[in-house]
């Protein structure tokens, strides 16, 4: 299915000294059967939000990825277009299972998100999109093992924090490597601002922050342009949720980092949340966007072995703690004597109609383990300063109420092998996450697993190390590394590999684990494997 024409014809216009012009309509384009300028699924395949009878399949039509023109996005115009599928049983396509035509959404940059249904659980599947004389790569997708099913082992890995402009995306590329069964993203997929302080390995093209439609759509275009992300969204299914950065620094709801006007905000908000959904292989009956409000969470369950619940810790928090220019706005520390607000028991990371969703999942699971993926830290780091103790308010640590009630709900309802893993800090943590983290004597009832950035710079290690002794309920804290974790999980034990890349200004970086950890099954808590 390769184009035949279009490389002759460019090349033959150049020669004959003539301009070759985007056609106007893709109408045209369907209807001459070639794509003569550009390939229209330049930004690759993922597939995602698996179910025990189906998958979403996800492409966007962009023969142009790079043009910021919002008439033409991906330089695509005209109405609806229809896409072919296929699904087969190989990866070389010959055992074709489905295939029919899907929509690309003029509405949603031309993208595609194909919820399909009614096919066998627990079974891998291959997939590829067409349109005129144009095919996508192969991608591969998989149906859940029906609820219940016993299932003895499961490799996953989780990501976070890919800043295009800190480096390459080789840890991307060395998960795709060790083939797991699915990748979590746990947010920060991409960058929306402009590196001007610190070294720049590679430049948002664009030079601008993003903060419109199509400046975001821009932004998710150069990054999935990069070889390491569309091979990994091509060779694993993808469980999406978000941070900040998908929007703005810091964001909580609908206030900015700049105490902006709220209203302002959630327009700027509706352009991020709608890119996202472009972009993303999630399920359109779920989460297609409506103005400002887009839902994310959601849950998955593979056979009896684990349970995820993926949380949205952005959309519905309050407002930062102690919030307010003239220096306020999103991370800063607060000690109890300067910001009481921070414990006050009505504020929420979660919102409580997801809070609530979050336990009932919880209270009903009847899987061997139960993951919470969610975006920040949530175990309490305590920094002292100025002879008292002091806490991030942008973390769970700036929502200790929500905190201690979903810990206490936990213990109380002996949720079987509960395990948190996230993001955002740029750093591996392992973790005892205990209902008071204060008092010794409260038990260990779950444990926690934060992985380190892609390839966003990591915060001064200096600063939390010495933090460490104050925070014994942390085994292993290391900022200085880029990678992802690695998940290797029996009914009785998981096994938690923290990868690190070379150098994530290498594009050819090499891999290796820092360290190895585990929990074993019933017994809360970090164990060195
Ligand atoms: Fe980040």
């Amino acid at each position: 299915m390769k184009s035949p024409t279009r490389r002759r014809l460019l090349k033959g216009a150049a020669g004959a000294g003539l301009v070759v012009v985007a056609a106007p309509a893709l109408l045209r384009y369907a209807a001459a059967q070639s794509w003569r300028v550009g390939d229209p699924f330049s930004l690759g395949v993922a597939s995602g939000a698996p179910r025990p009878d189906g998958f979403v399949l996800w492409t966007r039509l962009a023969p142009e990825p790079q043009s910021i023109n919002p008439l033409t996005p991906g330089g695509m115009s005209g109405g609806d277009a229809t896409v072919g599928y296929e699904i087969a049983n190989d990866p070389g396509m010959h055992d074709v299972v489905r295939h029919g035509e899907a929509i690309a959404e003029q509405a949603f940059a031309y993208s595609v998100h194909l919820d399909v249904r009614g096919l066998p659980p627990g079974r891998p599947y291959w997939y590829r999109f067409t349109s005129g004389d144009a095919a996508s790569r192969v991608g591969r997708a998989a149906t859940l093992p029906a609820p219940g099913t016993a299932l003895e082992r499961l490799r996953f890995g989780f990501v976070s924090c890919s800043n295009y402009e800190h480096g390459y995306f080789s840890a991307y590329r060395h998960l795709a490597d060790e083939n797991p069964e699915f990748v979590i993203f746990l947010g920060d997929y991409i960058y929306e601002y402009i590196e001007e302080r610190r070294p720049v390995v590679r430049r948002h093209s664009d030079g601008i922050e993003a903060a419109t439609l199509p400046t975001y759509r821009n932004r998710y275009a150069q990054y999935r342009l990069d070889p390491d992300l569309q091979r990994l969204h091509a060779e694993a299914p993808a469980l999406v949720t978000w941070d900040d950065h998908e929007v703005q620094n810091d964001y909580a709801d609908k206030w900015s980092e700049y105490f902006d006007d709220p209203e302002q905000f959630l327009v700027r908000r509706a352009a991020a949340y709608r890119a996202f959904y472009e972009h993303m292989p999630v399920r359109p009956i779920l989460s297609r966007p409506e103005g400002p409000a887009m839902r994310i969470y959601d849950r998955f369950t593979f056979g009896d072995l684990i349970e995820i619940s993926l949380i949205d810790g952005r959309q519905y928090r309050s407002r930062e703690a102690c919030y307010g220019p003239p220096d306020k706005g999103g991370t800063h520390l607060e000690t109890d004597a300067s910001c009481p607000e921070r414990r006050d028991a009505g504020r929420t990371m979660l919102g409580f109609a997801q809070e609530a969703w979050l336990n009932t999942g919880l209270a009903h699971s009847q899987a061997q383990w139960n993951l919470i993926a969610q975006d920040v830290l949530m175990a309490q780091l305590r920094i002292r300063q100025d002879n008292a103790d002091a806490f991030s308010t942008d973390d769970w640590d700036g929502y200790p109420a929500n905190r201690t009630r979903l810990l206490k709900r936990i213990q109380n309802t002996r949720v079987s092998n509960p395990v948190v893993i996230g993001g955002d800090a740029h750093s591996f943590f392992a973790n005892d996450l205990r209902p008071d983290f204060l008092d010794p004597a409260s038990p260990v009832v779950a444990t926690e697993f934060v992985g380190t950035s892609i390839s966003a710079y990591g915060p001064p290690y200096d600063v939390t190390a010495r933090a460490l002794p104050d925070n014994p309920h942390i085994h292993f804290f290391e900022s200085r590394r880029r990678g992802y974790v690695a998940i290797d999980l029996e009914r009785s034990h998981m096994q938690v590999r923290m990868r690190m890349v070379s150098d994530a200004a290498d594009a050819k970086a090499d891999i290796a684990t820092l360290r190895t950890f585990a929990v074993e099954g019933g017994r809360p808590g970090v164990v060195a494997a």
